[in-house]
This record gives C-alpha cells, structure tokens and sequence, in this order.
C-alpha cells in the first residue's frame, strides 16, 4: 500500500500509532515499526533531555524502521515549555524520521524558529488537530503533514464535537499535504473507510494499547476487551475549554467523582489529585481500571482480542484490501462515468 504518508515517512503501511504517555515506550515503537507500521516513542514519558536521548538509542537498536516522537505541546507543570523545546532539539540532533505534534502550534508555543530547524536537520513534522481552521494554520506555517482528529479519540478531542467521518473529507478538501485520519480507527475497515474519504493513512492508539507488546497488566486488556463504544465519556470541559479542549476518558468510578467536583464547582486544586498522570501511570502496571483517568477512545468498541502487533498490522491490510475490493466490485466493468458526472 503506497500512499503520500508511506513515501514521507519510508514505512511500508499507512498506520501510526498515537502518542501514549507511560504506554508509546522503546519496545512498542519498536514493535510496531518491525511490523511496517509507523512507531510512536512519547517523549513525555521522559523528565530530561538525556532520557529521551537514551529512548531514541533504545528505539533504535530495537528497529531499523522509522519511528515517529510525539510531542505534547500543551501547559503542564512537569513539562515545561523549556523542556519541549530541549526534546525538539533532542530529535533534531538525533535526526530522528518525524515529530506528530500535538496541542498549541510549534510557531507559537514553542518559537518560531523551530519547524526551520527540523527543516534543516531533514525531520518530517506532522501536526494533531481537531478542527479545519487549525489544519490550515499548519499547512500555511510549514507542517509536512496532518492528523486530523475527531471526538471520537481518546486524549484530548477538540471542543466542537465533530466526527472523524466529517473532518477528514473537510481537511482533505482544505489542504494539499498529507492528512492522516485519527479518532475511531481500528481495524482495516476503517483504513479502507479512511483512504476512501481521502486520507494518506491513519493513526490509532487504543488499539494499540490492545497489543500483547504494550506493557499494561493484563486486566487492562481485559477491560479494552469487555467495554464498548459507549463506555467512554467526554470530561473536563470546565477545566479545558480555554484551550478549546476535553479529555476523553474511560467511564468509571474516578471520572464519576471527576464529574461531582466539577458540578461542585471545584477548581484544579481539587481535580488535581483524582485526573494526575501519576495516577494513570500506577493504574496501567497494578491493573484497577477505576483508579484513574484512562485515555480510551471509542475505538474500544471495535477491539475484542490482544493480538501481537504483527499480527493486528497483516489482519488490517488484508482487511482493507478485502474492504477497497469489495467497494471496488459494486461499481459496474469499466464505469468511468463518474468523472464526467463530478466535473459536471
Ligand atoms: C493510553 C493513551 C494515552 C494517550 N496519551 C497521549 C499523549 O500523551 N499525547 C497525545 O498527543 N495524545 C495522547 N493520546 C491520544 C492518542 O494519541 C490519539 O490521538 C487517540 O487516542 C486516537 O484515538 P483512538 O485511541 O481511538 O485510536 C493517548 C491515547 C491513549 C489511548
């Protein structure tokens, strides 16, 4: 499967995997750039520049394929802004495939001269968003390409609400670099589905939380098994909407007790404690799926084994070819009628 994403970033499938805080580590990049598709090191599972370097070195004598970093461009105490700025340049130096930017533009949050400077060190820098206005933005600053997500993902859908099967057709027609689709991807029909609507490729994290490789106790792979698309909800908006954000999150006791605060009219002092990272971080390894916020998008519906990462990568190719030729078989031989139909 060639497409614009595959010749950008040198892998052999058009799939990414999303940025995972504790879980998109060395070995799962690793695995999952083996398997053809495009790895994800997080570099905000890291407290320094030198620890992300380390991972790099790590990714690296696991996979020769590429492997993308992501970066989470948003305000947050542990990482600051200085120490987004040392893990580009980390990736710089490293001369790493590609950076999946996620949150605030690099122009804005990080300095100007930073898509230059992964211009110049050869680093292909594709930017996650949730709304037209902001893929266009990224495009007219100088992002090689764009992940255009709906509110269906997991992490931090944009405010408005809307669907992947709405976004990407929109994006696709506002922009002429590559668009990769995120947010209810997770099998080779939402390949087929995503490619159709024009799409470069796709990317998708829960599913890959869903692999053998991901280092999560094996009730959380239970849970991703058992739950379905409605089990997830959307949080936070009280807290997040001046970044136009919300978290989409597992429905469980924490986000229920989440929701009481927030009625109550509690600030981040008081949602601090039940939404910390480190709190998510402890609940992945012990395995108490209602302990914390967990990040699952409704692609969790879709998701009913724990496959190795191979395994899932040669399903969905064969699914989605399965999927394009069987689209293909429903128009009649040598249907070209279409094209006059459309430019008319
Ligand atoms: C466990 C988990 C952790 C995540 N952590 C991050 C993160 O640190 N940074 C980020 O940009 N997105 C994060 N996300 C969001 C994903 O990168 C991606 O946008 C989203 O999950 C796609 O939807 P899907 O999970 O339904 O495929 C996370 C998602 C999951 C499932």
């Amino acid at each position: 499967m060639n497409t614009r994403m595959t010749e950008l970033f040198g892998c052999r499938y058009p799939i990414q995997c999303g940025g995972m805080l504790w879980i998109a580590k060395p070995s799962l990049a690793a695995a999952i750039s083996n398997a053809g598709a495009l790895g994800n090191l997080t570099s905000g599972n890291y407290n320094s520049a030198d620890e992300l370097r380390e991972a790099i070195d790590e990714t690296r004598q696991l996979t020769d394929a590429p492997f993308i970093v992501n970066i989470t461009t948003m305000p947050s105490i542990r990482l600051p802004v200085e120490l987004l700025q040392d893990f580009f340049r980390v990736c710089c130096e490293k001369k790493i495939c590609a950076l999946e930017i996620a949150g605030a533009p690099v122009d804005r949050f990080l300095g100007p001269e930073f898509l230059p400077m992964a211009k110049e060190a050869g680093v292909k820098v594709l930017h996650k968003v949730g709304t037209v206005k902001h893929a266009v933005h990224a495009q007219k600053v100088g992002y090689d390409a764009i992940t255009i997500a709906g509110f269906e993902e997991g992490g931090f859908p944009h405010k408005d609400n809307v669907s992947t099967l709405v976004l990407l057709p929109r994006v696709v027609s506002e922009v002429d670099i590559p668009v990769l689709a995120a947010g209810g991807m997770a099998d080779g029909r939402g390949l087929a589905a995503a490619l159709t609507l024009g799409a470069d490729g796709i990317m998708m994290a829960t599913r890959f939380l869903a692999t053998r490789e991901s280092e999560v106790h094996p009730n959380i792979h239970k849970v991703l098994m058992e739950k379905k698309e409605n089990d997830t909800s959307l949080n936070l908006q009280s807290l997040l909407s001046a970044f136009g954000l919300q978290v989409r999150a597992l429905s469980n006791t924490i986000m229920k007790k989440v929701e009481e605060v927030e009625n109550a009219g509690g600030d981040l002092t008081d949602l601090l404690p039940l939404i910390s990272g480190e709190r998510a971080k402890a609940v992945w390894k012990e395995g108490n799926a209602d302990e914390a916020m967990l990040t699952i998008g409704q692609s969790v519906g879709l998701i009913d084994d724990i496959p190795t990462v191979e395994a899932l990568i040669q399903r969905m190719i064969a699914e989605a070819k399965g999927a394009l030729n069987r689209a293909h078989g429903m128009l009649s031989q040598n249907d070209d009628s279409w094209e006059k139909e459309i430019s008319a």
